[in-house]
Order: structure tokens, then C-alpha cells, then sequence
């Protein structure tokens, strides 16, 4: 996996935790000391040791850690690819728009070192987005709080829900988005 998300992952655990908690992640996954920068790919197994390791130590659901860091994630990854992949002039609906074009766009430039998810989606209506995942990493907890993170970083509000899940034997996890304006009406509907 791309050595941002787990850059990201690490600052993500030091600010929230602190930098022991991320020594004894590294530590439990038996990669004490390693660096991680973004200019370059790591194995997939790499992210997975991580990941597992950080629900360990900090004595989380996968659900809630995924959820948090997906919110923590949007506003540093915009400071580092917003300059060549967001248009300024975009809000955020435009930007879950342009998720599956950006992430195409990262895997070409690449060429084929990285692999963002194929994510599929469908505007609804003026308001309204369907998203389509159905990567075989199966992170889909990730989306609720990276939907959060963007509607933070734009300071819109969405009211969102899944409606179809891999983790339940689904082919595919849908989600629809919709910008609401009023802030009580946020939040993900139907957990
Ligand atoms: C400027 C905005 C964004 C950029 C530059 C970006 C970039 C990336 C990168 C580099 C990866 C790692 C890919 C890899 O190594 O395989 C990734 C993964 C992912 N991204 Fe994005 N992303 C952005 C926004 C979003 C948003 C808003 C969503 C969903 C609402 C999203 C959904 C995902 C998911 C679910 C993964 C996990 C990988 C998988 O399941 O295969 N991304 N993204």
C-alpha cells in the first residue's frame, strides 16, 4: 500500500495517542524503529500487521478506529495531493464526486504501483451521491469517517447511510451521500 496512508497512520496515532502507543503498535507488529514516507509502496501485508496492531494497543473496534482515522485522514492528504489533484474551485460534494477520477488518476501516474480502491459514483441529484467499493482490502469502515473528514474540511454536513456490505456477505458496499443543510440532520443513518 501507498507509504501515505501509512505515514498518515502513524502521525494520525502519535497525535492521537502519543508517540509510546506508536512505538509499541510498530513494536507488537514486529517492525520497531521502521520508516514510512510517501514516495514509496509498501506490501500490503505491512499495512495489515500495523493496523492490527494499532486495534491492539489501543483497545479498539476496527470499526471506531477506521472511522476516526477516516476523518483524521482528508484534511493532511488535501495538504499533500490537493495541489495537483483538487480543484479549487470545488466544494465538497464536488469532491466525493472526483474521488474514483483522483484515485484513477494516482494509479496511472503510478503505473500500477499503488492500488486505490475502484470506487464506483453515481450522482443522484443536485444533493445526491451513490458510492460503489468493492475492494478486495474490504475497508469500507473507512468511508463513513472519510465522508465526515470532507464535509470537516469543507464545512458542509452529509447524511449518509449503507445500504449493501462486503463484511456481511454483500458483492459490494453502497453508500448513499446526501448535503444537508441543516446539522441535525447529519450523520449516518440506519446504525
Ligand atoms: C484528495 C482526496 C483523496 C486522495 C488524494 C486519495 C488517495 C488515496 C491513496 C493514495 C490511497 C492508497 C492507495 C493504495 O496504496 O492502494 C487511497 C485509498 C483509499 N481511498 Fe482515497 N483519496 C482521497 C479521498 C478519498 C475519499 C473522499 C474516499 C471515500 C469517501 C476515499 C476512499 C478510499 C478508500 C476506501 C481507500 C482504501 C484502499 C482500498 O480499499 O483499496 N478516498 N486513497
Amino acid at each position: 500500500m501507498h507509504g501515505i496512508i501509512l505515514k498518515t497512520l502513524k502521525d494520525y496515532i502519535v497525535e492521537q495517542y502519543d508517540t509510546e502507543t506508536w512505538a509499541d503498535v510498530q513494536a507488537q507488529a514486529g517492525r520497531e524503529g521502521e520508516m514510512y514516507v510517501a514516495v514509496t509502496t509498501y506490501d500490503e501485508e505491512v499495512t495489515v500487521e500495523l493496523l492490527d496492531a494499532a486495534l491492539d494497543v489501543t483497545d479498539t473496534s476496527m470499526k471506531a478506529f477506521m472511522y476516526d482515522w477516516g476523518e483524521w485522514i482528508i484534511e493532511p492528504i488535501i495538504d499533500i495531493y490537493g495541489s495537483a489533484y483538487v480543484e479549487p474551485h470545488w466544494d465538497g460534494l464536488d469532491l466525493l464526486s472526483q474521488i474514483e477520477a483522483i484515485h484513477t488518476q494516482l494509479r496511472q501516474r503510478r503505473m500500477g504501483e499503488m492500488t486505490p480502491p475502484v470506487l464506483r459514483i453515481d450522482e443522484i441529484d443536485d444533493r445526491t451521491l451513490k458510492i460503489v467499493y468493492g475492494s478486495q482490502r474490504q475497508w469500507c469502515q473507512w468511508i463513513p469517517g472519510l465522508i465526515e473528514g470532507v464535509g470537516d474540511y469543507y464545512d458542509e454536513a452529509y447524511r449518509y447511510k449503507e445500504h449493501t456490505c462486503m463484511l456481511e456477505g454483500d458483492e459490494q458496499c453502497t453508500f448513499s451521500v446526501q448535503r444537508v443543510q441543516n446539522p441535525e440532520a447529519a450523520g449516518q443513518v440506519g446504525d
